[in-house]
Protein backbone atom coordinates (compact mmCIF):
# COMPACT_ATOMS: atom_id res chain seq x y z
CA UNK A 1 0.00 0.00 0.00
CA UNK A 2 1.31 3.59 -0.56
CA UNK A 3 -0.11 5.92 1.61
CA UNK A 4 -1.91 9.10 0.64
CA UNK A 5 -0.52 12.39 1.47
CA UNK A 6 -1.91 15.06 4.07
CA UNK A 7 -0.65 17.85 1.53
CA UNK A 8 -0.53 20.78 4.28
CA UNK A 9 -0.17 23.39 1.99
CA UNK A 10 -3.13 22.59 0.29
CA UNK A 11 -5.17 22.31 3.62
CA UNK A 12 -3.51 25.22 5.26
CA UNK A 13 -5.07 27.39 1.92
CA UNK A 14 -7.67 25.99 2.51
CA UNK A 15 -8.58 27.31 5.73
CA UNK A 16 -6.42 30.43 5.39
CA UNK A 17 -9.54 30.94 2.85
CA UNK A 18 -11.77 31.20 6.30
CA UNK A 19 -9.11 33.08 8.05
CA UNK A 20 -9.45 35.96 5.41
CA UNK A 21 -13.13 36.35 5.60
CA UNK A 22 -12.89 36.09 9.43
CA UNK A 23 -10.44 38.95 9.47
CA UNK A 24 -12.02 41.18 6.87
CA UNK A 25 -15.77 40.56 8.88
CA UNK A 26 -13.80 42.34 11.86
CA UNK A 27 -12.44 44.93 10.46
CA UNK A 28 -15.76 45.59 8.81
CA UNK A 29 -16.38 45.96 12.52
CA UNK A 30 -13.32 48.40 12.95
CA UNK A 31 -11.18 46.01 14.50
CA UNK A 32 -8.02 44.79 12.62
CA UNK A 33 -6.40 41.51 14.10
CA UNK A 34 -3.09 42.21 15.39
CA UNK A 35 0.11 39.59 15.73
CA UNK A 36 2.86 40.75 17.53
CA UNK A 37 6.57 38.46 16.83
CA UNK A 38 9.39 39.14 18.93
CA UNK A 39 13.03 37.99 18.28
CA UNK A 40 15.66 38.23 20.26
CA UNK A 41 19.15 37.33 18.97
CA UNK A 42 19.94 36.48 15.70
CA UNK A 43 19.13 32.28 15.24
CA UNK A 44 19.16 31.78 11.61
CA UNK A 45 16.13 29.25 11.84
CA UNK A 46 13.97 31.46 13.90
CA UNK A 47 14.88 34.53 11.53
CA UNK A 48 13.21 32.22 8.66
CA UNK A 49 10.36 31.10 10.95
CA UNK A 50 9.47 34.62 12.45
CA UNK A 51 9.27 35.88 8.78
CA UNK A 52 7.44 33.55 7.63
CA UNK A 53 5.05 34.17 10.70
CA UNK A 54 4.71 37.94 9.73
CA UNK A 55 4.56 37.27 6.11
CA UNK A 56 1.45 35.02 6.21
CA UNK A 57 -0.35 37.75 8.56
CA UNK A 58 0.27 40.14 6.15
CA UNK A 59 -0.89 37.71 3.16
CA UNK A 60 -4.26 37.01 4.91
CA UNK A 61 -5.69 40.29 6.22
CA UNK A 62 -4.09 40.48 9.27
CA UNK A 63 -1.87 43.45 11.04
CA UNK A 64 1.46 41.86 12.47
CA UNK A 65 4.47 44.03 13.71
CA UNK A 66 7.78 42.09 13.94
CA UNK A 67 10.32 43.45 16.99
CA UNK A 68 13.63 42.55 16.60
CA UNK A 69 16.11 42.59 19.67
CA UNK A 70 19.59 42.20 20.15
CA UNK A 71 21.19 39.17 21.47
CA UNK A 72 21.96 41.13 24.65
CA UNK A 73 18.75 42.38 25.69
CA UNK A 74 18.05 41.72 29.24
CA UNK A 75 15.61 39.56 30.39
CA UNK A 76 14.41 42.81 32.44
CA UNK A 77 13.94 44.98 29.45
CA UNK A 78 12.41 41.70 27.44
CA UNK A 79 9.65 41.72 30.23
CA UNK A 80 8.92 45.21 29.80
CA UNK A 81 8.21 45.10 26.28
CA UNK A 82 6.17 42.26 26.94
CA UNK A 83 4.06 44.25 29.36
CA UNK A 84 3.49 47.25 26.16
CA UNK A 85 2.15 44.60 24.04
CA UNK A 86 0.17 43.74 26.99
CA UNK A 87 -1.24 47.17 26.81
CA UNK A 88 -0.99 47.84 23.28
CA UNK A 89 -4.96 47.48 22.24
CA UNK A 90 -3.80 47.42 18.64
CA UNK A 91 -1.89 43.56 19.19
CA UNK A 92 -4.35 40.96 20.13
CA UNK A 93 -1.82 37.94 19.81
CA UNK A 94 1.54 38.17 21.36
CA UNK A 95 4.27 35.31 20.48
CA UNK A 96 8.08 35.62 21.32
CA UNK A 97 9.74 33.13 19.54
CA UNK A 98 11.72 30.28 21.45
CA UNK A 99 15.03 29.32 21.60
CA UNK A 100 15.76 32.53 24.09
CA UNK A 101 19.31 33.47 25.03
CA UNK A 102 20.42 31.43 27.81
CA UNK A 103 20.30 34.38 30.23
CA UNK A 104 16.75 34.65 29.87
CA UNK A 105 14.53 32.54 31.89
CA UNK A 106 11.85 31.63 29.15
CA UNK A 107 9.25 30.21 31.24
CA UNK A 108 9.12 33.59 32.36
CA UNK A 109 8.50 35.70 29.56
CA UNK A 110 6.01 33.11 28.20
CA UNK A 111 3.98 33.63 31.80
CA UNK A 112 4.62 37.58 31.90
CA UNK A 113 2.16 37.23 28.14
CA UNK A 114 -1.72 38.05 28.94
CA UNK A 115 -3.15 34.83 28.50
CA UNK A 116 -5.90 36.50 26.44
CA UNK A 117 -3.07 37.07 23.91
CA UNK A 118 -1.17 33.94 24.41
CA UNK A 119 -1.62 32.78 20.79
CA UNK A 120 1.20 30.31 20.72
CA UNK A 121 -0.87 28.64 24.05
CA UNK A 122 2.36 28.17 25.74
CA UNK A 123 1.02 29.59 28.90
CA UNK A 124 0.46 27.34 32.01
CA UNK A 125 -3.21 28.56 32.17
CA UNK A 126 -3.29 27.84 27.98
CA UNK A 127 -1.82 24.34 29.03
CA UNK A 128 -4.20 24.22 32.12
CA UNK A 129 -7.35 24.92 30.24
CA UNK A 130 -6.47 22.78 27.51
CA UNK A 131 -5.88 19.68 30.06
CA UNK A 132 -9.29 20.26 31.97
CA UNK A 133 -11.09 20.30 28.23
CA UNK A 134 -11.56 24.27 28.76
CA UNK A 135 -11.71 26.70 26.30
CA UNK A 136 -8.16 28.25 25.86
CA UNK A 137 -5.55 28.59 22.88
CA UNK A 138 -3.88 25.12 21.80
CA UNK A 139 -0.25 25.21 20.61
CA UNK A 140 -0.18 25.91 16.92
CA UNK A 141 1.56 22.67 15.77
CA UNK A 142 -0.47 19.99 17.43
CA UNK A 143 -3.73 22.16 16.81
CA UNK A 144 -2.48 22.13 13.11
CA UNK A 145 -1.79 18.22 13.50
CA UNK A 146 -5.62 17.95 14.76
CA UNK A 147 -7.06 19.59 11.85
CA UNK A 148 -4.85 17.59 9.58
CA UNK A 149 -6.71 14.33 10.98
CA UNK A 150 -10.09 16.08 10.52
CA UNK A 151 -8.92 16.46 7.36
CA UNK A 152 -9.04 12.96 5.99
CA UNK A 153 -12.01 12.53 8.47
CA UNK A 154 -10.38 9.72 10.91
CA UNK A 155 -12.18 9.24 13.71
CA UNK A 156 -9.94 9.02 17.03
CA UNK A 157 -12.36 7.13 18.79
CA UNK A 158 -10.97 3.97 20.64
CA UNK A 159 -7.73 4.23 18.46
CA UNK A 160 -3.97 3.96 19.93
CA UNK A 161 -2.17 7.07 19.07
CA UNK A 162 1.21 7.26 20.04
CA UNK A 163 2.81 10.34 20.28
CA UNK A 164 7.00 10.22 20.21
CA UNK A 165 8.15 12.97 22.12
CA UNK A 166 7.36 14.58 25.24
CA UNK A 167 8.10 18.70 24.50
CA UNK A 168 5.43 21.13 26.58
CA UNK A 169 5.16 22.48 22.58
CA UNK A 170 4.46 19.51 20.58
CA UNK A 171 4.30 16.08 22.59
CA UNK A 172 2.52 16.89 25.68
CA UNK A 173 -0.41 19.08 24.11
CA UNK A 174 -0.49 16.46 20.89
CA UNK A 175 -1.26 13.66 23.30
CA UNK A 176 -4.43 15.80 25.54
CA UNK A 177 -5.66 17.02 21.84
CA UNK A 178 -5.43 12.78 21.12
CA UNK A 179 -7.16 12.06 24.47
CA UNK A 180 -10.38 14.62 24.25
CA UNK A 181 -10.81 13.26 21.21
CA UNK A 182 -11.05 9.47 22.98
CA UNK A 183 -7.95 7.98 21.71
CA UNK A 184 -5.85 5.76 23.81
CA UNK A 185 -2.07 7.90 24.28
CA UNK A 186 0.47 6.37 24.99
CA UNK A 187 3.56 8.70 25.04
CA UNK A 188 7.21 7.66 24.23
CA UNK A 189 10.05 9.61 24.93
CA UNK A 190 14.07 9.25 25.13
CA UNK A 191 13.67 6.60 27.78
CA UNK A 192 11.47 4.73 26.65
CA UNK A 193 13.14 0.76 26.55
CA UNK A 194 11.62 -0.13 23.86
CA UNK A 195 10.06 2.27 21.16
CA UNK A 196 8.70 -0.06 18.17
CA UNK A 197 6.45 -2.34 20.32
CA UNK A 198 4.99 0.47 20.97
CA UNK A 199 4.80 2.09 17.64
CA UNK A 200 4.01 -1.19 16.15
CA UNK A 201 0.50 -0.61 18.07
CA UNK A 202 -0.17 2.36 16.90
CA UNK A 203 -2.86 3.20 14.70
CA UNK A 204 -1.57 7.06 14.61
CA UNK A 205 1.84 7.98 15.46
CA UNK A 206 2.82 11.60 15.75
CA UNK A 207 6.87 12.04 15.39
CA UNK A 208 8.30 14.92 17.15
CA UNK A 209 11.70 14.34 18.35
CA UNK A 210 13.63 16.46 16.19
CA UNK A 211 15.84 13.32 14.72
CA UNK A 212 16.33 12.26 11.18
CA UNK A 213 14.91 8.89 10.28
CA UNK A 214 13.85 7.83 13.99
CA UNK A 215 10.42 6.31 12.82
CA UNK A 216 11.63 3.52 10.11
CA UNK A 217 9.05 1.28 7.85
CA UNK A 218 9.78 -1.51 9.93
CA UNK A 219 8.38 0.45 13.04
CA UNK A 220 5.16 0.99 11.55
CA UNK A 221 2.32 -1.19 11.75
CA UNK A 222 0.43 -1.39 7.99
CA UNK A 223 -2.40 1.10 7.58
CA UNK A 224 -1.54 3.20 10.26
CA UNK A 225 -1.13 7.07 10.31
CA UNK A 226 1.58 9.10 10.25
CA UNK A 227 2.21 12.29 10.91
CA UNK A 228 5.89 13.41 11.12
CA UNK A 229 6.58 17.14 12.86
CA UNK A 230 10.53 16.93 12.71
CA UNK A 231 12.35 19.41 11.08
CA UNK A 232 15.43 18.14 9.91
CA UNK A 233 18.05 19.02 7.58
CA UNK A 234 19.85 15.63 5.17
CA UNK A 235 23.70 15.64 4.55
CA UNK A 236 22.92 17.48 1.45
CA UNK A 237 21.17 20.43 3.82
CA UNK A 238 17.35 19.35 2.57
CA UNK A 239 14.28 19.55 4.82
CA UNK A 240 13.42 16.47 6.09
CA UNK A 241 11.22 15.36 9.10
CA UNK A 242 11.82 12.95 11.60
CA UNK A 243 10.30 9.75 9.58
CA UNK A 244 12.05 7.27 6.79
CA UNK A 245 9.57 9.04 4.37
CA UNK A 246 9.78 6.53 1.41
CA UNK A 247 10.00 3.42 3.15
CA UNK A 248 7.19 4.48 5.46
CA UNK A 249 4.76 5.69 3.12
CA UNK A 250 4.89 1.99 1.77
CA UNK A 251 3.81 1.00 4.99
CA UNK A 252 1.41 3.65 6.41
CA UNK A 253 -2.26 4.46 4.83
CA UNK A 254 -1.98 7.87 5.07
CA UNK A 255 1.36 10.28 5.89
CA UNK A 256 2.06 14.16 6.03
CA UNK A 257 5.20 15.06 4.01
CA UNK A 258 8.50 17.36 5.53
CA UNK A 259 8.37 20.29 3.83
CA UNK A 260 4.54 20.67 3.25
CA UNK A 261 2.96 19.28 5.59
CA UNK A 262 3.06 20.00 9.07
CA UNK A 263 5.37 23.05 8.98
CA UNK A 264 2.15 25.36 6.73
CA UNK A 265 -0.43 24.25 9.39
CA UNK A 266 1.43 25.46 12.41
CA UNK A 267 1.47 28.99 11.12
CA UNK A 268 -2.03 28.38 9.41
CA UNK A 269 -3.35 27.69 13.48
CA UNK A 270 -1.31 30.69 14.78
CA UNK A 271 -3.27 33.16 12.13
CA UNK A 272 -6.50 31.09 13.45
CA UNK A 273 -5.80 31.69 17.40
CA UNK A 274 -4.97 35.30 16.54
CA UNK A 275 -8.08 35.92 14.94
CA UNK A 276 -10.33 34.03 18.30
CA UNK A 277 -7.72 36.44 20.35
CA UNK A 278 -9.43 39.34 18.53
CA UNK A 279 -13.10 38.66 18.35
CA UNK A 280 -13.07 37.95 21.72
CA UNK A 281 -11.47 41.43 22.83
N1 LIG B 1 10.18 27.99 18.27
C1 LIG B 1 9.92 26.88 17.53
N2 LIG B 1 8.60 26.74 17.34
C2 LIG B 1 8.01 27.77 17.98
C3 LIG B 1 6.65 28.17 18.13
O1 LIG B 1 5.70 27.53 17.65
N3 LIG B 1 6.45 29.31 18.84
C4 LIG B 1 7.48 30.01 19.38
N4 LIG B 1 7.18 31.09 20.08
N5 LIG B 1 8.74 29.67 19.26
C5 LIG B 1 8.99 28.56 18.56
Amino acid sequence: MTAQLIDGIALSAQLRIQVAQRAAALRGRGVVPGLAVVLVGDDPASQVYVRNKVKACQDNGLHSILERHPAALTEAELLSRVEALNQDPSIHGILVQLPLPAHIDAHKVIEAISSAKDVDGFHVASAGALMVGRPGFWPCTPYGCMKMLDSIGYDLKGKHAVVIGRSNIVGKPMAMMLLQKNATVTICHSATADLKAMTLQADVVVAAVGKRNMLTADMVKPGAVVIDVGMNRTDDGKLCGDIDFNAVREVASFITPVPGGVGPMTITMLLVNTLEAAEQM
